[in-house]
């Protein structure tokens, strides 16, 4: 298993191997890996001939200083667990400073309004980091695809707009958002839920079921008011938002057109724990 820790020796590697082997498949994650990230990691390795995964918990995409240092770091066990699906991987850890090359600064980007919407409503400049620590990422890594969960679904839109800003070369493979048994979405996050908050975060997905099976039958307005009520009929989790957005733009519906294609969006806090998840509805 080889671990760079620096964008000159990735490269170098990378110049020498893709001699033989023509395409690259990356997978960028924050680490602290999970079942999810293992999904993505092994659709990479079955579509291309080298497999780099990059460990980094990116600084500048977090707008709350204390969930940057809760951020679990687990590099030594990442490794293991990525062993398991293959010797032949690639690890790309680098440091803040050797990827940014000095201090970690985000790119002001104008993603055409997908910024604003919901995530970026909550989390100012998130979508900034996003795209920064990205195109670093995508200039060390030169893959040929690189693979993105639908658990974040407005940052896998947002991606599709950086590859087009910074005309990148780059196919990106949106991924089926990975489960739990009971349906919470798989996120780093989840090792940080008490076992009774992570048992009960089964109501996320159970809600967004509901919203999907009555959308069509009731309105925005009605499905808003009762994820609403859901939330505020039980004490372990918040709602933050919940947004049923258009697909085209993410922006929020009010009502539904029938030829547009839908989506709806949660976010909710356990304690500290900011979760999201999200559903396609038509
Ligand atoms: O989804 C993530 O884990 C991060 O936002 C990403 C894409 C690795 C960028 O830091």
């Amino acid at each position: 298993m080889r671990v760079f820790t620096t964008v000159e020796n990735l490269k170098t590697y990378i110049k020498d191997a893709s001699k033989i082997s023509s395409t690259i498949g990356f997978v960028p994650t924050m680490g602290a890996l999970h079942d999810g990230h293992i999904s993505l990691v092994n659709k990479c390795l079955n579509e291309n001939d080298i497999v780099i995964v990059s460990v980094f918990v990116n600084p500048t995409q977090f707008n709350n200083a204390k969930d940057l240092d809760n951020y679990p770091r687990t590099l030594e066990v990442d490794i293991e667990l990525l062993k398991k699906s293959s010797k032949n991987i690639i690890v790309f850890a680098p440091t803040a400073k050797n990827l940014y090359k000095g201090q970690p600064e985000s790119i002001n980007y104008d993603f055409g309004g997908l910024e604003n919407e919901m995530e970026g409503k909550f989390r100012p400049g998130h979508f900034d980091g996003v795209g920064t620590v990205l195109k670093f990422l995508f200039e060390a890594v030169t893959p040929t695809k690189a693979y993105f969960g639908e658990k974040d679904f407005q940052q896998l839109q947002i991606v599709r707009k950086l590859v087009k800003l910074e005309k990148f070369p780059i196919e990106i493979v949106g991924c089926e958002i990975f489960r739990e048994a009971h349906g919470l979405a798989y996120s780093s996050r989840n090792e940080r839920l008490t076992k009774q908050q992570r048992q009960e975060a089964k109501i996320i997905y159970e809600t967004l079921l509901n919203v999907k099976n009555q959308f069509g039958t009731k309105s925005v307005t009605e499905l808003n008011e009762m994820v609403s009520q859901v939330f505020e009929d039980q004490e372990l989790f918040e709602l933050e938002y919940f947004e049923i957005a258009n697909l085209k733009n993410l922006e929020t519906a009010t009502y539904i057109k029938s030829h547009e294609k839908y989506r709806a969006f949660i976010a909710v806090f356990a304690d500290d724990v900011r979760l999201i998840d999200n559903i396609a509805l038509n």
